[in-house]
């Protein structure tokens, strides 16, 4: 199956909507981006906004619908009808029909299952629609609660990368997980995705 990024599918859950990002969600994700939570639990480092990172994010989340290598979606919290977070599926190697995968939610987003739901729902996709054959991550040690996310979706712990991270309080391990489009096939079916 050709792998086809161009096409930025809606996948509807019960809880959340991925759709592509749409101009009005801009104020929603810079408050994300600038979410203590987000930056400490994603490694990033704190961010000074000025008028330069405005423009540039801003043209990031404006020219995501136009990648053809890459999937990057909206999630929308079908109670609001507001962002909640994103889900991206990266760094494709059409060697290995492999891709990264990052999720990221905003203050607001956070232990309403959303994030369950929409893992699963990219995850689904990138076997069932778009064929690949492997999904892989990492997540710091520090973030359990993303590990039990990745994990219920069917993402498997592979090894530790060792100090990956420097912090204030120390370094921290990496743990790369993974699941394969065969892992995928095999899980019960409450632990996948309906694409609808
Ligand atoms: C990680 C993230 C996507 C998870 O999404 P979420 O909507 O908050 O998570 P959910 O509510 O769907 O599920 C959280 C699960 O973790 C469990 N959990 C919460 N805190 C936990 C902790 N400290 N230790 C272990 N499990 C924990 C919850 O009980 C729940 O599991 P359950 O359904 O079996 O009860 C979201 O919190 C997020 O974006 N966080 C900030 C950025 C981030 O961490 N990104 C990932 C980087 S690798």
């Amino acid at each position: 199956m050709a792998v086809d990024f161009s096409v930025k599918p809606i996948l509807t859950g019960d809880k959340v909507r991925l759709r592509p990002f749409a101009a009005g969600d801009f104020p929603a994700i810079r408050a994300a981006l600038l979410d203590p939570e987000v930056v400490r639990l994603t490694g990033s480092r704190p961010v000074t906004w000025d008028r330069e990172t405005e423009e540039r994010t801003r043209d990031w989340y404006d020219t995501r619908g136009a990648q053809d290598d890459r999937l990057d979606l909206a999630v929308e919290d079908r109670a609001t009808g507001g962002w909640a977070g994103e889900v991206v599926l990266n760094q494709f190697d059409p060697d290995n029909s492999s891709c990264n995968f990052r999720v990221m939610f905003g203050p607001g987003g956070r232990d309403r299952g959303l994030g369950t739901e929409a893992v699963r729902l990219t995850v689904g996709y990138g076997f069932a629609r778009l064929g690949l054959h492997r999904i892989a991550l990492e997540v710091y040690d520090f973030n359990p609660r993303a590990r039990r996310v990745y994990e219920k979706a069917g993402f498997v712990a592979e090894g530790v990368l060792r100090d990956a991270l420097r912090t204030p309080e120390g370094w921290v391990d990496a743990t790369v997980m993974a699941i394969l489009a065969d892992d995928w096939r095999a899980l019960p079916e409450e632990r996948r995705a309906r694409l609808g």
